[in-house]
């Protein structure tokens, strides 16, 4: 099948300047539908993410049972099944969106039939073995594709599991913890690196109990979720963007306000003020446990300096590591990113894209199995960028379009609209040229 792609022309900017608030953030939405669609009544959100991903959640879980409807204020309503989901005739489509499949699959695997889980060619290639593991030693039968969607699920009543996540992943620790929550005993997720957490504040939001040590999560079931009226944080990921870029010209100046500043999210401040920027916060204030406030960031005079990403580090920041990387070039000593091999299981292969479209640039890159060196000083220059379908490729090229020698074409950019539809319009709102 051929889909008809967009490209972008990126002309270089002088200069970024002004204050945004963004869509609500990407991974809270998917929770507060998924839940508030499995719940008991109605709950309604506002600034809910405005992304296709999310989309692909509130549709799957309407043709699950659960009515949704989006107001003329972006008020979302989302009315829940009770507890008790109705089998779908046809495959549930998941889209671009590897949240949707792996999250719902726990939803799904202690409900009673027989459920197919779908997505595009990407989540196609992505692994779901992580899930098919816990889940079948909790009694529920996955059966994938040499690893891979389609996913087909026989639900049922399960038993409760003490499970350690190989690869830290807030999407399997939250797929077993939905299974958990309607599974009769404790089920617990232990992780090496506190991957975010937005499911366990998002499930107490939603009156379930949660136990938490620093590096476990139990529930035990089975527990009843009541709506909730909610405001949705403005999505850090894709203020990352503009973070970046503001980062790269001296003199700008942005402000991002009512944005998620959840502790597990919120990392990459740390790094950008590590490379020599200047960022404040304003106005913490705390929503459903989730903490929100206002950034303001401004470019060092000397140009942003060097870092590395690492460790735990690099896992925490994994959404955040491409847009980085594009940035790297600009800055004066250079971005090493290590033990973030995860990012070749993304929508794209991360690793292979940055590096491929930082040389398209002109730019020296050097490729690791789990990362890259990107060395700074360097002078990129304007040209074809492939987004590979990746949302996060096409806006982390956009970015180091602005800083370029001349002009970029960005293929593929309607990708954005997988997690911000609005990015496009709201750099030119902030871009000085
Ligand atoms: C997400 C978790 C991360 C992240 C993804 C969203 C989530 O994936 O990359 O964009 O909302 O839980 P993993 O859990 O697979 O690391």
């Amino acid at each position: 099948m051929h889909t008809a792609t967009q490209d972008r022309i990126i002309r270089p900017a002088r200069n970024l300047y002004g204050s945004l608030r963004l869509p609500g953030d990407k991974s809270i939405s998917h929770r507060y539908g998924m839940l508030a669609a499995f719940a008991e009544g109605t709950s309604h959100f506002t600034n809910f993410s405005t992304g296709a991903d999310c989309a692909s959640t509130l549709a799957c879980m309407q043709a699950l049972g659960a009515t949704v409807s989006r107001q003329n204020d972006g008020t979302v309503a989302v009315t829940g099944v009770g507890g008790r989901v109705t089998p779908a005739n046809d495959p549930l489509d998941c889209g671009n969106s590897g949240s949707t499949m792996r999250m719902m699959s726990g939803l799904l695997a202690a409900q009673p039939g027989t459920f197919t889980l779908i997505g595009d060619a990407s989540l196609s290639r992505r692994p779901m073995e992580r899930i098919r593991k816990p889940l079948e030693q909790m009694g529920a039968r996955l059966t994938l594709t040499e690893g891979h969607a389609p996913v087909t699920i026989e639900g049922g009543p399960l038993s409760p599991i003490d499970y350690t996540t190989p690869v830290p992943s807030a999407q399997v620790k939250t797929c077993v913890l939905l299974a958990g929550l309607q599974t009769s005993g404790e089920t617990t997720v232990r992780e090496s690196v506190r991957t975010r957490d937005h499911s366990e504040l998002a499930l107490r939001a939603f009156g379930a109990d949660l136990m938490r040590t620093l590096d476990s999560v139990s529930i035990a079931g089975p527990q009843k979720l009541h709506a909730i009226d909610a405001f949705v944080p403005g999505d850090i990921s894709s203020a990352s963007f503009f973070l970046c870029a503001a980062g790269l010209f001296r003199g700008s100046s942005l402000v991002i306000d009512s944005l998620g500043l959840n502790p597990t999210r919120a990392m990459l401040l740390d790094v950008l003020t590590a490379l020599g920027a200047h960022i404040s916060v304003l106005n913490l204030e705390e929503k459903n446990a989730e903490l929100i406030g206002a950034v303001q960031v401004a470019a060092p005079e000397e140009g942003l300096g060097s870092t590395e990403i690492s460790g735990a580090l690099a896992a925490q920041l994994i959404d955040e590591l491409p847009v980085l990387a594009a940035i790297a070039p600009y800055t004066r000593g250079g971005i090493r990113i290590r033990d973030a091999k995860e990012l070749r299981v993304k929508e794209s292969d991360r690793i292979a894209l940055v590096a491929r479209n930082l040389r398209a640039m002109g730019a020296e890159v050097e490729e690791f199995d789990d990362g890259l060196d990107v060395p700074g000083g360097q002078k990129p220059h304007g040209a074809v960028i492939d987004s590979g379908g990746d949302h996060r490729i096409a806006m982390a090229f956009s970015v180091a379009a602005l800083r370029a020698e001349g002009d970029t074409r960005i293929e593929g950019a309607e990708a954005a609209a997988i997690s911000f539809p609005e990015f496009f319009d709201l750099l030119d709102q902030v871009a000085e040229r």
